[in-house]
């Protein structure tokens, strides 16, 4: 067998994040510059194991950039979790003639990335969470503009909040992870920040910050909560309780999913997109494509689901001390 790349496979899995499109089609774009045949491949490894794939051309890629969502429908699969499922997945690339595979997605795409190398598929993960919660990447597809998405939305609340000088508690997505709520915080002005990776005292972080700001003649009071964090209600209720300001809770939930990607995801995800079928083009496999230091780089994808990233400590500090 020679070593020539023929036919990549492109599939989008996990929670979708605005930017999935513009890396779609920079991945199909050189595909064709280096004469390899982009094939679309449906609802994530669910098309893989199903057999739901399709050819790609310059043209069926026209305009995504500035599309939300993906293209080719995302998804969860479970059956891809076992070793059935895997080799139905490896039958399909042989029978559709698939040599490379790009998985654009988050943690879990890139375990099923792991897994499809490991069965004799040459596999490239692209990251693409708004979580932005990649150990191995300083920055994921769709975070820059599910935050800006998060910002307008709170800066339009606070408008009638201060009016009615009232408490704001808002959920911002982030099932395990706060990066979203310390950016958004941290943008807003937030009061207080609540995320899952630090334990809050809740009479000292929130009723007490609540007070102070009051005392000193604060009339509006942003509580950001990561949805992993999740009693909106309950802390709306302890607030009005404790302190007496009337408090209104809003989810804000999968808008911050959708919408037209920002400039920064635009262009992340076409380098990304770029660079995976570079790497797919020369023989590479397994491996994880990550932004670190400025730089668009590639780590294996067994180091990179080693790599842990936790809070960034100071953006946290500098939310607290100038929202007083
Ligand atoms: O991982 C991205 C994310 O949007 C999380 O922030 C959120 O907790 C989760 O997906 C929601 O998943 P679903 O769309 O399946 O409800």
């Amino acid at each position: 067998m020679d070593n020539i790349v023929r036919r990549i496979g492109i599939l989008t899995s996990g929670g979708d994040a605005p930017g999935m499109n513009a890396a779609i089609r920079a991945a199909v774009r050189n595909c064709l510059q280096h004469n390899i045949t982009p094939i679309g491949i449906h609802r994530g490894y669910n098309g893989l194991i199903q057999g739901d794939t399709f050819e790609m051309d310059a043209r069926s890629v026209n305009n995504l950039s500035e599309r939300g969502g993906t293209i080719l429908y995302t998804a969860r699969c479970k059956e891809f979790t076992t070793p059935e499922g895997v080799q139905q997945a490896v039958r399909t690339c042989k029978y559709a003639g698939i040599d490379g595979v790009i998985a654009i997605g988050g943690d879990g795409t890139f375990r099923g990335a792991q897994k499809l190398s490991a069965a004799g598929v040459n596999t490239v993960g692209v990251p693409a969470t708004i979580d932005n919660d990649i150990g191995c990447s300083h920055y994921t597809i769709g975070f820059d503009t599910a935050a800006n998405t998060a910002i307008q939305c709170i800066d339009k609340l606070s408008d009638t909040m201060q009016s009615h000088e009232r408490a704001s508690v808002v959920e911002v997505m982030g099932r395990h992870a706060g990066h979203l709520a310390v950016y958004v915080g941290l943008a807003v002005g937030a009061t207080a920040i609540l995320v899952p990776e630090f334990p809050v005292d809740f009479e000292r972080d929130v009723i007490e910050r609540i007070r102070q700001g009051k005392y000193r003649g604060k009339r509006h009071f942003l509580i950001i909560v990561a949805e992993g964090v999740g009693r909106c209600d309950e802390i709306a209720r302890r607030i009005e309780e404790e302190t007496g300001i009337d408090a209104r809770v809003s989810i804000l939930g999968h808008i911050q999913r959708g919408g037209a990607p920002s400039g920064r995801d635009r262009t992340m995800a076409a380098r990304m997109g770029h660079t995976a079928v570079e790497e797919l083009a020369l023989g590479h496999t397994n491996l994880v494509v990550c932004y670190r230091d400025s730089h668009i780089v590639t780590i294996p994808i067994d180091e990179a689901l080693a790599m842990k990233k936790g809070l960034d400590p100071y953006m946290y500090k500098v939310a607290y001390d100038i929202s007083i």
